[in-house]
C-alpha cells in the first residue's frame, strides 16, 4: 500500500488535535492515532481529510519515509510507552517528536536510547496553549540537527510569525529544546506572579476597583510592558459572572495550581548554580497561596499594618510607580531565565543561541512581549552576555525605574502587602550590581569554624590561605 501521509500525530488531546489541524492547514497530509478510539472517531468525523490509523503499526505503515511522528501525550511514562511501541515498527532515520512538556533529563535519556536504534528523537517545547497550537505556536525543538532539517519546512509553516520570521529555531542537541521550554515556563511563572503583585498593590494599596484596574492594564499594554499576559489580564478584569453579575475574578479561589515546570526550572538552577530568585519567589508564592486554610486561620491572629487611603490626586503617581517597578522586575526575571539557559548550554555543550530564543519567543508563546525585541537586540550585540541587565538599553530601563521600584517595595513592606517577586528581583539586582558584598564575612566564618580557607583581597594570586581566627 503506498504511503498516504507525510506526517503522523499520536495523541488527540486538545494540543495534539489542534496541532494536527494546524499541520494539515499548512499542506501536511496527516495520519492520526489516539489510544482511545472514540476520541479519534469523533475527531475524524468533525475533520475529514485525515488518515485514520487503526493502531500504531497502521500509523507507521501510512507514512512516507523517513517518517515524522509528533507525539502529544502526557509527559512522563506515556512518552516512554509510545516511543517504545513506535520504535518496534520504525526504520532507521525516522523521526519521533515529543511535543509535550517533558523534563529535559528524560529527553536526554530518550534521545540517547533511540539513537542507539538508529531513530532520531526531537524533544520540542510547544508554547501558546490551545489557540497557539491551532493558529501558530512558538516551537522549541532540540535533538539531532539533521532531524530538525527534515522537519524544518513543516515546523516553519505551522509556527507563529512575527516580523522577525517564524517562531521556531533549532535550539540544540538532545534536551536543549525541552530545557528552553522549561525556562520559558519559569519566566512565565515570574511574569504572572509580578502581574498578580501589581494587581494587589493597585487593589489593596491604591484602592482601585476592577474596572479601573482593567483600564490600567489596557493602558500599560500600549507601552513598554506590552505583552500577551498584560493583554489577557486587562480582559480578565472585565469579565462578569453570568449568574451573579459579579466580577468573575473575585469569585476565583486564591490558590494557584502548578504542573511542575516552574519547580523543574528552580531545581535546574540550583543544580547549575544560577540564582533565579524572581522565578523561585513565584514558585513559593504559588505554594503559599495553596495553603488557604492555614492562611485564613493565621489571618485571625496577625492583622494588617495600618494603611492610609491614597488621595485621588496621588493615584496616578502611585500607578506609575507600579508600572516602573513591574518593568524593571520583569527585565530581571527574563535576565535570570536567559542566564540559566546560558549555564545549561555551557554545561551540556548545547550552543544555544539566545538571540534566536528571544526571537522565537516574540510570537505564539505565553511570554511573548515587546521587551523581547530589546532582548534580541542585546544578544545580537553581545552573544555571550551573562547578565542581560549589563546591556545598555535594558540596564537603562532598570536604572530609570529603580527609584520608583524601591519606593514601591519599601511601602508595600511597611503596609504588609506581600510582593515576593518584586522584592526578590530588586534584591537580586542589588546583589548583581554590587562590587562589594558581605561574603568576606561568610568566608571568614567558614575558615574560622572549618578551616575552609579564603582568598586575600590584597593577594588574590596567592590563592586560598587559612588563618587562626579563634585563638
Ligand atoms: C505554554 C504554557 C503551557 C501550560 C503550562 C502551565 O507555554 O503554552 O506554559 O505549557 O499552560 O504548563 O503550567 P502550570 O500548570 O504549571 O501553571
Amino acid at each position: 500500500m503506498p504511503a498516504q501521509a507525510n506526517f503522523g500525530v499520536v495523541g488527540l488531546g486538545v494540543m495534539g488535535a489542534n496541532l494536527a489541524l494546524n499541520f494539515a492547514d499548512h499542506g501536511a497530509r496527516v495520519a492520526v492515532w489516539n489510544l482511545e478510539r472514540d476520541k479519534q472517531e469523533k475527531f475524524l468525523a468533525e475533520h475529514p481529510g485525515f488518515v485514520d490509523a487503526k493502531d500504531i503499526a497502521g500509523l507507521v505503515a501510512a507514512l512516507e519515509k523517513p517518517r515524522r511522528i509528533l507525539v502529544m501525550v502526557t509527559a512522563g511514562k506515556a512518552v516512554d510507552s509510545v516511543a517504545e511501541q513506535l520504535s518496534a515498527h520504525l526504520d532507521k532515520g525516522d523521526v519521533i517528536i515529543d511535543g509535550g512538556n517533558s523534563l529535559y533529563t528524560d529527553t536526554r535519556r530518550r534521545e540517547r536510547a533511540l539513537a542507539e536504534k538508529g531513530l532520531r528523537f526531537v524533544g520540542m517545547g510547544v508554547s501558546g496553549g490551545e489557540e497557539g497550537a491551532r493558529r501558530g505556536p512558538s516551537l522549541m525543538p532540540g535533538g539531532a540537527r539533521e532531524a530538525y532539517e527534515h522537519l524544518k519546512p513543516l515546523l516553519e509553516g505551522v509556527a507563529a510569525k512575527t516580523e522577525s520570521g517564524p517562531c521556531v529555531t533549532y535550539c540544540g542537541p538532545d534536551g536543549a529544546g525541552h530545557f528552553t521550554k522549561m525556562v520559558h515556563n519559569g519566566i512565565e511563572y515570574a511574569d504572572m506572579q509580578l502581574i498578580a503583585e501589581a494587581y494587589d498593590v493597585l487593589r489593596r494599596g491604591i484602592g482601585l476597583d476592577n474596572d479601573a484596574i482593567a483600564d490600567v492594564f489596557d493602558r500599560w499594554n500600549q507601552g513598554p510592558l506590552q505583552s500577551f499576559l498584560i493583554e489577557i489580564t486587562a480582559k480578565i478584569f472585565r469579565v462578569r459572572d453570568r449568574d451573579t453579575q459579579k466580577h468573575l475574578v473575585d469569585l476565583v479561589l486564591d490558590q494557584a495550581g502548578q504542573k511542575g515546570t516552574g519547580r523543574w526550572t528552580v531545581e535546574a538552577a540550583l543544580e547549575l548554580g544560577v540564582a533565579i530568585p524572581s522565578i523561585a519567589a513565584a514558585l513559593d508564592a504559588r505554594v503559599i497561596s495553596s495553603q488557604k486554610d492555614s492562611r485564613v486561620a493565621m489571618a485571625r491572629s496577625f492583622e494588617d499594618p495600618p494603611r492610609g487611603k491614597v488621595p485621588a490626586g496621588e493615584r496616578e503617581a502611585r500607578i506609575a510607580e507600579v508600572h516602573d517597578g513591574l518593568l524593571a522586575a520583569k527585565v530581571c526575571a527574563y535576565a535570570q531565565g536567559m542566564e540559566l539557559i546560558h549555564a545549561a548550554s555551557q554545561a551540556y555543550t548545547w550552543d544555544i543561541d539566545r538571540r534566536e530564543i528571544a526571537r522565537i519567543w516574540k510570537g505564539g508563546c505565553i511570554i511573548r512581549a515587546k521587551l523581547l525585541d530589546t532582548i534580541m537586540q542585546a544578544f545580537g550585540k553581545q552573544k555571550e552576555m551573562r547578565n542581560l541587565v549589563a546591556d545598555a538599553s535594558l540596564g537603562g530601563d532598570v536604572r530609570k525605574a529603580a527609584p520608583q521600584w524601591r519606593a514601591l517595595v519599601g511601602r508595600s513592606m511597611a503596609e504588609g502587602i506581600a510582593m515576593p517577586a518584586f522584592a526578590a528581583s530588586l534584591t537580586w539586582f542589588d546583589g548583581v550590581r554590587s562590587a562589594d558584598l558581605p561574603q568576606n564575612l561568610t568566608q571568614a566564618q567558614r575558615d574560622a569554624f572549618g578551616a575552609h580557607t579564603y582568598v586575600r583581597r590584597d593577594n588574590v594570586k596567592a590563592g586560598p590561605v587559612h588563618s587562626e581566627w579563634l585563638k
